[in-house]
């Protein structure tokens, strides 16, 4: 397996961008925080002291935006949160993950997750919680590939579609 995680680049702006736009199309984050018409250079200095930072706020906690890339372009991508405030602890849980479109069906997804909870273990975070759509089937497939257990399926509400929780240890 070629897939190699790494930080965001100045040099991935084109890519990145027109994969968020892409993902935006799944409901999927692909650049956490950016918006159009944000500055590049800040956006990309903006997600590396996230990565320094110590600070958890309702908004925001340490983390790190990292690239999936094969051969030089960007198939992917992985958020590793090194702590988490309250919404992750609830919902979102340590790492998020995406393989763009055309990158599918070909196993990237396990290897970039992961190499993302070596990313988490690194930062000293031994139970890693990883969350997905309850009908998301390729990812809760991925998660339990992983070694993810279920801890439950949290039901529908007027705030939320069901989700479910797994733990990695
Ligand atoms: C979830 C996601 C990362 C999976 O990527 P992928 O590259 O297709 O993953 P894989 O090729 O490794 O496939 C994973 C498993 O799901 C299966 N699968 C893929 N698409 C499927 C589908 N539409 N229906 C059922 N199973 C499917 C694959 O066969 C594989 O199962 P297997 O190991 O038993 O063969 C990708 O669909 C994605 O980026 N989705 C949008 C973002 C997202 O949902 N991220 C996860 C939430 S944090």
């Amino acid at each position: 397996m070629r897939v190699r995680l790494r930080p965001l680049r100045l040099e991935d702006e084109d890519a990145a961008t027109s994969a968020h736009q892409e993902m935006l199309e799944e409901d999927f984050e692909f650049l956490i925080g950016w918006q159009p018409g944000t500055d590049w250079s800040e956006y990309v200095t903006s997600r590396r002291e996230l990565a320094r930072s110590t600070t958890v706020t309702p908004d925001q906690v340490p983390s790190t935006l990292l690239m999936a890339v094969l051969d030089d372009e960007i198939i992917g991508r992985a958020s590793v949160r090194f702590c988490l405030n309250e919404w992750l602890a609830w919902h979102a849980g340590h790492i998020g993950y995406g393989v763009l479109r055309e990158h599918r069906h070909q196993g990237y997804a396990p290897e970039i997750l992961q190499q993302a909870l070596v990313v988490a273990r690194a930062h000293g975070v031994d139970r890693v919680l990883v969350t997905c759509r309850d009908d998301n089937i390729p990812s809760a497939k991925v998660i339990e590939v992983c070694g993810g257990v279920l801890e439950q399926v949290v039901p529908a509400s007027a705030e939320d579609v069901a989700f479910r929780r797994y733990w990695i240890g």
